[in-house]
């Protein structure tokens, strides 16, 4: 199991360097945007029957600041396999299984840097690009 950070976590380096007019979020390099596509094609075809990548819940919590909650080698493992996890007794795993009604998430043989490219479009889902609040050319592009 891998513990080193989210790659989208660098981008908060990055943010020090915008002037103090411009609302700091995140903004992508060309390889952050990559992962970002490839979380994104990789939650709609698998995720997205079940999760939202915003708070509503549909069959599944809705993924909304899952990093906060979890850590990178638990989401992994859950996504691998979310029983084994449950029979374990992780207590979080318990709770949520039965809160949800005991409704079963299926394994998913992806890899953890898929999860991971997954987690990322989770993390950075409806962020926007950076706005510098009193230029003319103010253009906001959500991210959906
Ligand atoms: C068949 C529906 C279904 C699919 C498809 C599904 N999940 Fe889930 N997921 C659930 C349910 C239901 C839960 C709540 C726990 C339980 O009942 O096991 C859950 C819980 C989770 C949690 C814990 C959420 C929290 O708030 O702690 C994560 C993370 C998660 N799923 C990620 C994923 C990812 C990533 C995918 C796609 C690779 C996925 N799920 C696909 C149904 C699904």
């Amino acid at each position: 199991m891998q513990t080193e950070p989210l790659p989208g976590c660098a981008t908060q380096d990055k943010l020090a360097t915008y002037p103090p007019n411009c609302i700091p979020t995140p903004t992508f390099t060309n390889s952050e945007q990559a992962l970002f596509t490839q979380g994104k094609v990789l939650f709609n075809n698998n995720c997205e029957p079940c999760h939202n990548p915003g708070a509503v819940v549909i069959v599944g919590p809705g993924l909304k600041g899952i990093l906060d909650r979890r850590s990178i080698d638990w989401l992994a493992s859950w996504v691998q396999n979310s029983q084994k996890v449950i029979a374990s007794g992780d207590l979080y795993a318990v709770k949520l299984y039965n809160k949800y009604g005991k409704t079963t998430m299926q394994s998913f043989g992806l890899t953890t840097s898929e999860i991971k490219a997954v987690l990322f479009y989770v993390g950075n889902y409806g962020s926007k690009e950076v706005v510098c609040i009193d230029s003319l050319s103010t253009s906001e592009n959500t991210r959906d």
